[in-house]
């Protein structure tokens, strides 16, 4: 199997590829999107999209990114019947609490604080509540991609349910969690390692993998910091 590769495309956009080789994008922003390198604003391959709910800053290249790569898209049951009436056949609709086996891996929803709704045609659309995603990889580990959220006291029973190794976390503060409430998550979470994500896109998101580095490293969590376009392994 390859190690896990994790490629940030600029705000809450990634690109992994798993251990036995799938592609997974999540919330894919990439044309508007300020922190998206230039070569990388096309829809990448993919196999898998994960939406972690209905703004923008985390859908806007949804339907085209889609179309392109002929992905299963997994999110939230009103954004997948939103998906279906663009258009959209290859659609894997869920909600919080259940599991499904895509490609391979064993994807569960999880929880997330915040809202969820998508401008459409002027109006103000209802996408279903927001989400997290627990991803089981081939090779047994769990991420914990957590989407836009507040902190909130059931990441406690996430860390312990599923024991992730990685957990992708907002920092930005303002509309999320700021680098304070993420290091209380890294520790409620028992993770290992975290990905600072939905930071330094535009100025009141204010919130830095300094801080949070400041805040968890002494505890023996490394951040993994990326810069737009980068890849770790
Ligand atoms: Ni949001
Ligand atoms: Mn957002």
């Amino acid at each position: 199997m390859q190690k896990l590769s994790i490629t940030w495309l600029g705000h809450s956009t990634f690109l992994l590829r798993t251990p036995g080789g799938k592609r997974l994008l999540f919330d894919p922003w990439l044309r508007e999107n300020p922190s998206c390198p230039e070569a990388m604003k096309k829809p990448p391959r993919a196999d898998v999209i994960l939406v972690s709910h209905g703004h923008g800053d985390h859908m806007d290249d949804l339907v085209l990114c889609a179309r392109e790569s002929g992905a299963t898209v997994v999110a939230m049951y009103e954004l997948c019947d939103w998906l279906g009436r663009k258009g959209l056949q290859n659609v894997e609709p869920m909600n919080k609490g259940g599991s499904q086996q895509v490609a391979g891996l064993t994807i569960t929803m999880t929880d997330a604080r915040h809202s969820s709704g998508y401008i459409d045609g002027g109006q103000m659309i209802y996408m279903g509540e927001p989400a997290g995603f627990v991803i089981r990889l081939e090779d047994q580990r769990t991420i914990y991609f957590a989407g836009d959220t507040a902190l909130f006291g059931d990441m406690q029973l996430i860390g312990a349910h599923h024991t992730p190794e990685i957990a992708f976390l907002p920092i930005g503060d303002r509309y999320t969690m700021g680098p304070a409430d993420a290091a209380r998550a890294c520790q409620m979470l028992g993770v290992r390692q975290v990905v600072p994500m939905h930071w330094g896109t535009f100025p009141v998101l204010t919130g830095t993998p300094g801080e949070l580095k400041r805040l968890v490293e002494p505890k023996g969590i490394q951040v993994l910091e990326l810069k737009p376009g980068e890849t770790a392994e």
